[in-house]
């Protein structure tokens, strides 16, 4: 079977480029994402979501290879190579303080509002190094978007929270309506929200606000969505209706989850890559390392590392 076609996106594969340069300058590296010519991909279903064919390595958006994060002299993460995969769904689970989210924000460059904070080695989005000199973090920030675990409207009219990253990045757009109409419809929204689009989005619930701050981060055509632990203020109910909103953005986005729950990142992720701290000897700081990635029925049913059992079958963490 060949490798899946690249994103349709139009604005989103290829490229970031910074301000100054125009779309001609722009060559084709978003074909790095597509797998080597005569390199069948062996299939595997897994056990997520509808029991996807997936092969067996991700077809890559982003990458990271031999990634180190600091904040200033304290190491946080050390050594991670890592390949997020093409529409599907990857977690990353771990203990507390392992740097699961020092990991997810160096994947949009949020770790460069961060004083002190420093990242080493290579991550890639389609095969461009986002820390390239000649990188624009703000275009990297549209590509990769990011929803994070509280809530986080602004304070604001629902429409004027989606229309807002469309108007402040200049986005060509022919109806803002639609625009707004389509962002809410795809983030599961519209039918709550139709008849009051002018009123504050404080007036939401909790669920519906995260939904709404999904609704957002689309509403700028990302091709990555990176969540971390966006269900950990919601109920069950609204729970479900996130993870069921994921299983759906999966068909047009590259989904990355941080759940501390389990049977989240079971039921909704293709892959999962286990992180843990390590002690370093001699000054006893605890550096994260990723320990396994892989499938995640593999790792939920038959993991490779002795650490990844302990902490899924809830020995450890
Ligand atoms: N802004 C920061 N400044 C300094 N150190 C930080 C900062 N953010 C995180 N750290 C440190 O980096 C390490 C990893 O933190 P991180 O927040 O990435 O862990 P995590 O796996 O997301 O944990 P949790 O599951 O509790 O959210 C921890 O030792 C933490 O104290
Ligand atoms: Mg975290």
């Amino acid at each position: 079977m060949p490798a899946p076609a690249l994103h349709a996106h139009p604005h989103t594969t290829g490229r970031i480029m910074t301000s100054t340069q125009t779309s001609t300058d722009a060559p084709a590296a978003s074909g790095a994402a597509v797998a080597p010519e005569g390199s069948p991909r062996p299939h595997v279903e897994t056990q997520s979501g509808t029991g996807r064919h997936l092969s067996e390595t991700p077809v890559p958006v982003i990458e990271c290879e031999n990634v180190d994060i600091y904040y200033g002299g304290f190491r946080a993460v050390n050594d991670v190579s890592l390949v997020y995969g093409q529409n599907e769904i990857t977690a990353m689970i771990g203990p507390s303080g392992c740097g699961k989210s020092t990991v997810l924000r160096c994947l949009n460059r949020m770790n460069d509002l961060i004083p002190g904070a420093r990242v080493t080695g290579r991550v890639s989005y389609h095969g461009q190094g986002i820390y390239d000199s000649d990188v624009d973090p703000i275009e990297v920030r549209r590509r990769i978007g990011m929803v994070f675990q509280k809530p986080n409207p602004f304070p604001k009219s629902i429409y004027d929270n989606i229309a807002y990253g469309p108007r402040v990045t200049g986005m060509q757009v022919e109806s803002m309506d639609d625009l707004v109409e389509q962002a809410l419809r795809a983030a599961a929204l519209w039918d709550e929200v139709k008849d009051k689009l002018k009123q504050s989005a404080y007036g939401l619930s909790g669920g519906q606000q995260q939904r709404l701050c999904i609704a957002r981060t689309i509403a700028v055509r990302p091709e990555v969505i990176l969540m971390d632990e966006p269900c950990s203020a919601l109920d069950p109910i609204a729970t479900a209706r996130i993870e069921d909103l994921m299983e759906d953005l999966r068909k047009d986005y590259t989904i990355i989850i941080v759940t501390h729950n389990m049977q989240q990142a079971a039921r909704v992720a293709d892959r999962t890559a286990f992180f843990t701290a390590q002690a370093a000897e001699g000054t006893g700081d605890r550096t994260g390392q990723l320990v396994e990635f892989d499938l995640t029925t593999k790792i939920f049913s038959n993991p490779a590392d002795k650490r990844t059992e302990d902490y899924i079958s809830g020995r450890f963490g």
